[in-house]
Parts: C-alpha cells; sequence; structure tokens
C-alpha cells in the first residue's frame, strides 16, 4: 500500500474529482456569489425536468428538506410518524424538532429468501399503526429499494402520507419508475458521502401541487446559512484535495482532524444533534454557492452509478458462498455501499485500516447512526426493533463508490475472504 494512495472509505468525500475541487476554488474567493443567486433555480430545474414533480424544492441539507415536508403536511404536536430503525438521526431530528413522535419500524433483515434486507419490514410497519398515525417515512437504504408498492398499499389503507427518503437512492429505479415519485413526497441528501456531494445539500419534491406549493413556502421564508457556514462547505473539497492523498501516512488524518477541530470544516452530524436538539444552521436555504457544486455533481450522476453498478456487481460476482447478500428484489441497479453480515465486526472494523480499508462510515452498532447518537432522546426504546439491533451488531459495507478502483476491490475482497467470518444463517 502506498502511502500517497486514497483510502477505501465509504465515507471521507468518495465522489470527489479535481473538477470539483477547481470549481469549489474558484467560487470560494466570489462571497458576492454565495447566498441568492441564479445557480439555484438552475438547479431546482435541472433536477425538476430529471424527476417531472410539481416543484423541487432546495434546502440546505436532506434533514431541512424533511423538517419542511413535516411542516408543509397538516401534523399536530403528538402525532406518530413512522420510521424504519437502522437509520441515521438526521432523519429522527426532523420528526423531534416538529415536536412528533417517531415510532421505529423493523427492518426485514435476513428475510424468507434468505437474502439481507435493511429495508422497512410492511408487516411490522402495519403493526405499529395506531390513530395517531399520520405519515411513513420509507429510507431506501443504500440504495436498495424498499417494498414501495406494498408500503404504498398500507398507506392508501390507514390514510397515511408517504414519504420517501432518497438519500441513498438518488437516479435508482423500481420496476422502471424512479424512487422518489412513489410517494406524496420525498427528500435527497446532497451530503459529503451521499450520491452526489456538495458537502451538505437537499432538495424536497413533490407531484402533489398544494404540498409542494407549502413547501415551497417554507423554504422562501426561510435565511440562508451564515458566510461562516458555506465557506466551511466551500473549503471541504478544497482541503480534501489534500487529505485524501496523504490520509494513509497519518498527515491527512491529522489535517481532518485539525481543520474540524478548528472547525474550518464542518462534521456531518453535530454533537446536538446526537442529542436530538436542533442546531441553528438547519433549516435553511440552499445557498447559492453550493448549487453550484451540486449541479457539477449531478451531471456526473450517471456516470458514478454506472461505477457503482459495476462495483456492486463484482461484489455479486466474487464473494463466497457462505455469505449472505443483500436481495436483488425489483431491478436492483446497484449498493451505495454492500453490505455483509460478520460474527466479528469489531476485528474487522479494526484490522483494516492497517490494509488502508476503513470500514468505519458510521452505520453499525447502534440502530441509530452514528455511534454516540442518544437512542432515548431519540425515543428508541432498545429491544424494539430486535432484527435493526442484531444487524447494527454485526454490519460490515463493502465501499461500492466512484473512487474505488479495481484493484481497491480486489484488496476488499482479499481482506473479506481472509478476516471476515460470516454469520451462519
Ligand atoms: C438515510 C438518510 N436519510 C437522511 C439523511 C439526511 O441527509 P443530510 O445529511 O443531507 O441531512 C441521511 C444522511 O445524513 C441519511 O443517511
Amino acid at each position: 500500500m502506498s502511502s500517497f494512495s486514497r483510502p477505501i472509505a465509504n465515507f471521507l468525500a468518495p465522489n470527489l474529482e479535481k473538477d470539483d475541487t477547481l470549481l469549489a476554488l474558484k467560487v470560494i474567493f466570489q462571497p458576492w456569489i454565495w447566498k441568492e443567486g441564479k445557480f439555484i433555480y438552475e438547479f431546482e430545474k435541472i433536477f425538476n425536468d430529471y424527476f417531472q414533480f410539481v416543484d423541487a424544492i432546495s434546502f440546505n441539507s436532506g434533514r431541512a428538506a424533511l423538517f419542511a415536508i413535516l411542516n408543509s403536511l397538516s401534523i399536530k404536536k403528538n402525532d406518530e410518524i413512522l420510521i424504519q430503525a437502522f437509520t441515521c438521526n438526521s432523519l429522527v431530528n426532523p420528526i423531534l424538532w416538529q415536536q412528533t413522535k417517531p415510532v421505529f419500524v423493523d427492518i426485514v433483515g435476513v428475510n424468507n429468501n434468505g437474502f439481507l434486507d435493511l429495508n422497512l419490514d410492511p408487516i411490522d410497519l402495519e403493526k405499529k399503526i395506531t390513530k395517531n398515525s399520520k405519515a411513513v417515512i420509507v429510507q431506501h437504504t443504500f440504495s436498495q429499494p424498499a417494498d414501495i408498492e406494498k408500503i404504498q398499499e398500507i398507506c392508501k389503507k390507514y390514510n397515511l402520507f408517504l414519504i420517501e427518503d432518497c438519500a441513498h437512492s438518488l437516479g435508482v429505479k423500481y420496476k422502471g419508475k424512479l424512487l422518489g415519485t412513489f410517494g406524496d413526497a420525498s427528500f435527497f441528501s446532497f451530503g459529503r458521502d451521499k450520491i452526489i456531494s456538495s458537502t451538505f445539500g437537499g432538495m424536497a419534491g413533490s407531484s402533489n401541487s398544494l404540498l409542494a406549493s407549502k413547501i415551497r413556502k417554507f423554504q422562501k421564508d426561510l435565511n440562508y446559512p451564515s458566510y461562516f457556514w458555506i465557506f466551511q462547505q466551500l473549503f471541504h473539497p478544497i482541503i480534501f484535495s489534500l487529505i485524501l492523498p496523504t490520509y494513509n501516512s497519518g498527515f491527512g488524518k491529522f489535517l481532518l482532524y485539525f481543520f474540524q477541530k478548528i472547525k474550518l470544516l464542518s462534521k456531518g452530524t453535530s454533537y446536538e444533534e446526537k442529542q436530538g436538539r436542533k442546531p441553528n444552521f438547519f433549516p435553511k436555504r440552499f445557498p447559492n454557492a453550493l448549487t453550484i457544486l451540486a449541479k457539477n455533481q449531478f451531471l456526473k450522476l450517471e456516470k458514478f452509478n454506472r461505477r457503482r453498478q459495476e462495483n456492486t456487481k463484482f461484489y455479486f460476482e466474487n464473494l463466497p458462498d457462505n455469505f449472505i447478500l443483500p436481495t436483488e428484489r425489483g431491478d436492483i441497479q446497484f449498493l451505495k455501499m454492500f453490505p455483509i453480515l460478520v460474527e466479528n465486526q469489531k476485528e474487522i472494523l479494526s484490522e483494516s485500516k492497517k490494509y488502508g480499508i476503513i470500514f468505519d462510515d458510521q452505520w453499525y452498532q447502534s440502530p441509530i447512526m452514528p455511534p454516540g447518537t442518544d437512542l432515548s432522546k431519540m425515543q428508541y426504546r432498545m429491544g424494539s426493533c430486535r432484527k435493526a439491533e442484531e444487524v447494527a451488531s454485526k454490519i460490515i459495507n463493502l465501499p461500492t463508490n466512484p473512487a474505488v478502483s479495481k484493484n481497491d476491490l480486489d484488496r476488499v475482497l482479499n481482506f473479506i475472504i481472509k478476516y471476515a467470518k460470516p454469520i451462519e444463517s
């Protein structure tokens, strides 16, 4: 392993390319275009042309977009929002900020066909519906389509709003139809390790005219984030062009730690959010500066997803039979990360670092990511979603992102074959 090779990881700016860094460098010296500007509307239009919603409305993160959607539904205090466990706190928090109640639904886990399914279990969903239930959020985990038709049916039966969380699934189709177009509303993330990245950013989309207009009104009433916050996000692709090639030698890792410590770099999730509190920089409008980066990435969406598809195929073809594979339900195209279950998660997480492979992507250990999230503040009761908890304690996610080379795939595979102890099915 050369110390100048990029680390193999699911996080650490996996979508960053040279042109993204150059663009950020150009924009960072033009603070007068950072906040309001024409690129916001241009990006919203390109995005909406792709999905054909009534409207696509941009925000400064996926969680802000979800907050806007929840705010635009006629939801009262103490209404219940159903959401799967094995999720991220940035999905739970907007529910709490709204003073509504998250109700956790278990995931399918290992399904009847012996495949691993990290999505919401429709059977458990139906059991958890009460007279206070108002909406279901469906997370298409790691780009794997949830059982969306069945969930649509359930929402119809109980008169619930259906919101799709497409943070992991931009550009994925289910039976030929784009994910995000099945629900009453959907939201997307352009976070640093998502399908496309502008460090932070998000979009809400809806084909329901009334709902779309309420979300748009909510957005118009928001402010832009501060100049400092925008600077932090623009600085990310710039400094990462230095962090990535030097990460394995230790210097890049130090730079990351240092710039986060002095707050010139933001973190994907703040300490307050792990405690269920709302930081003052959410929700805000998507600033012009970041839409410029997001548009550049959006134009590479097909290329990125093709790479993910090839990498996903590699694991499907080469992982030995004793691993439980993710289900191939529907026309699954790719996985944002390729999950496997192992008996020795802790050992894999630490041993892999010696080989320049970093599995520490925060999607492990806890049913609500990242580890360290205060579960009681999230209103999650341990033992309430056993499959999600079990999966969290055994999961390792193999990288499929566009930065992963053929050589990297071989290294990951060889490492897994050598060290991983697959769970008994
Ligand atoms: C499944 C899922 N949903 C929603 C979000 C929120 O997106 P964002 O980071 O843009 O707020 C994330 C990521 O943080 C996520 O992983």
